[in-house]
């Protein structure tokens, strides 16, 4: 057996090694195999990796053509690569992983763009005039790859500065925007015919800007509420750059495994924009269709009322149904902990507690159900919006901890909200609302909340553990 069929063998392990984890990763049951599955398959992959460069290191007709400098390189690569990565793992917060995750996609999409540069840089003339045919399939490649990298690289970066609040999340409106895109668009496959028909540098240095400017300004157009689409739709591009890479690289692993994440990604994308009431195409074409909010959101809803923690322990005490509805709020104040103690408190007083998960609740797929079952909250009493929705108008109490966006009514009630038509959890149709939060301040999408203010909401203001906490004090007073 060669060297080249053992790693190709190797290379399909990983492959099923990887369908494996996205299959585990899809239930909270089974998400820590799926985990231990995706590092297999990745360790799998680099031993194949390693081997191939190493055999040829050995190989005596390319010593002297430097397979030894590529192993020591390759080696000196992985060594840095693991470092960065460990010490990034080990002190990201959970609220800082969405712009981690925008950053490291932002990573692939530049590797994307430097594989593709160095494939038409590698290729000299004299390669061009003996294979032509292959080379216009190669041209190709290049061409779409370093497009598709680069726009997910200045994409991902954009994603990044808006989830770290660096930049506003409020949507660019250039004027025209919808025409700027689609004139990139047209102008990208004109100048990918003129390059396949006749290669230049200057052509590769012109849709390298060209893309660069696009990803820039396709996620720049997107607005707070529809960043969650944006995010998932650059993990899908940032799989399709690898797969792009792949070709160029002649590696069916990078392929196959650019495929999965840039069909599952776009997958997701699509079942968030059902969720949240979006036109896929849409979002991905940076807002296409979507104009100017007509209100800014600043009507004066009159004045809210607030409650102190004893209040609120007297209000859960007497309660028999409550439903928790957390937001990013929670991520922030790392309240999980003190208010699984407090479901487990109300549940031995006899107190049905729920939980209402809304799909983008947080700043990442799953950010609440991961926060949730680390707090070691039972999965059955986590609910997701479309099954808690219709039972909130006969609930006595509804906690909003740390949650803004997904529990506006404005989105449900206001057509000229900048969020109209997304579905929210409606919690002001239960008896009471309590929310807590630490000031009047708008959340992600920057827009007024008008359930501050209705009759049947009392805010809770402080640091949203340190309210929790207080009421579990506030509680131990009140008789059983
Ligand atoms: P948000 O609308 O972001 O509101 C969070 C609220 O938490 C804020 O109003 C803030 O008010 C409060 N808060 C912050 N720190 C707190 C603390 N320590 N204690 C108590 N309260 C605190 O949250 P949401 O309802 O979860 O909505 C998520 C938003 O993020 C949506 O617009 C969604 O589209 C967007 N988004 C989601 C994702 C994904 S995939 N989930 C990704 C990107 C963007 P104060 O400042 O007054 O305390």
């Amino acid at each position: 057996m060669t060297s080249t069929s053992i790693a190709t063998a190797a290379y399909l392990v990983a492959a099923l090694l990887f369908i494996l984890a996205l299959a585990g990763l899809s239930r909270h049951e089974t998400a820590k195999r799926g985990l231990a599955c995706g590092i297999a398959g990745m360790v799998v992959a680099m031993l194949a990796t390693f081997w191939l460069v190493a055999d040829l290191a050995t190989d005596d007709s390319l010593v002297d053509s430097g397979g030894g400098l590529s192993i020591a390189l390759l080696l000196v690569a992985v060594v840095i690569g693991a470092a960065i990565g460990l010490w990034r793992a080990r002190v990201v917060e959970m609220t800082g992983m969405p712009e981690l995750i925008a950053l490291l996609h932002s990573f692939v999409g530049l590797a994307a763009v430097l594989v593709g540069w160095n494939g038409y840089l590698e290729y000299d003339d004299l390669s061009r005039d003996n294979a032509p045919t292959l080379l216009h399939i190669h041209d190709a490649e290049v061409f779409i790859g370093v497009f598709i990298g680069a726009v997910t690289f200045t994409g991902s970066i954009i994603a990044f500065l808006k989830l770290s609040a660096r930049m506003k999340s409020a949507p660019l409106m250039l004027p025209g925007k919808n025409w700027l895109n689609i004139g990139a668009l047209v102008l990208f496959v004109l100048l990918t015919i003129w390059f396949v028909a006749d290669p230049h540098l200057w052509l590769l240095i012109l849709v390298t800007v060209l893309a660069l400017a696009l990803g820039l300004h396709l996620v720049a157009s997107i607005g707070g509420g529809d960043m969650p689409v944006v995010i998932s739709m650059l993990n899908s591009y940032s799989g399709w750059a690898a797969a792009a890479s792949g070709f160029l690289l002649d590696n069916d692993l990078l392929i196959v495994t650019g495929a999965l994440v840039g069909s599952s990604g776009a997958y997701l994308s699509y079942i968030m924009c059902q969720a949240m009431n979006r036109s896929f195409i849409s979002v991905i074409a940076g807002g296409f269709g979507i104009e100017a909010p007509a209100s800014a959101g600043d009507t004066d809803y009159g004045e809210h009322r607030e409650i102190e923690a004893e209040g609120a322990a007297d209000l859960l005490a007497g309660a028999r149904s409550v439903v928790i509805t957390p937001g990013y709020g929670m991520a922030t104040a790392q309240a999980q902990h003190a208010v699984a103690e407090l479901t487990r408190q109300l549940r031995g007083r006899g107190v049905e507690v729920r939980f209402g998960i809304h799909p983008v609740a947080g700043r990442l797929p799953g950010h609440m159900n991961v926060l949730l079952a680390e707090a070691k909250v039972p999965y059955d009493i986590v609910l997701e919006m479309d099954e808690i929705n219709d039972d909130l108008a006969a609930t006595d109490v509804v906690l909003v901890i740390g949650a803004n966006d997904t529990v506006n009514p404005a989105a449900a009630e206001d057509p000229s909200s900048p969020i109209a038509g997304m579905p929210v959890l409606r919690v002001w149709e239960a008896r009471d609302v309590i929310v807590f939060k630490r000031s009047m301040a708008t959340g992600y999408a920057g827009v007024q909340n008008p359930l501050f203010f209705r009759d049947n909401t009392q805010m809770l203001f402080g640091d949203a553990k340190q309210r929790v906490e207080d009421i579990l004090q506030a509680l131990a007073r009140i008789p059983a």
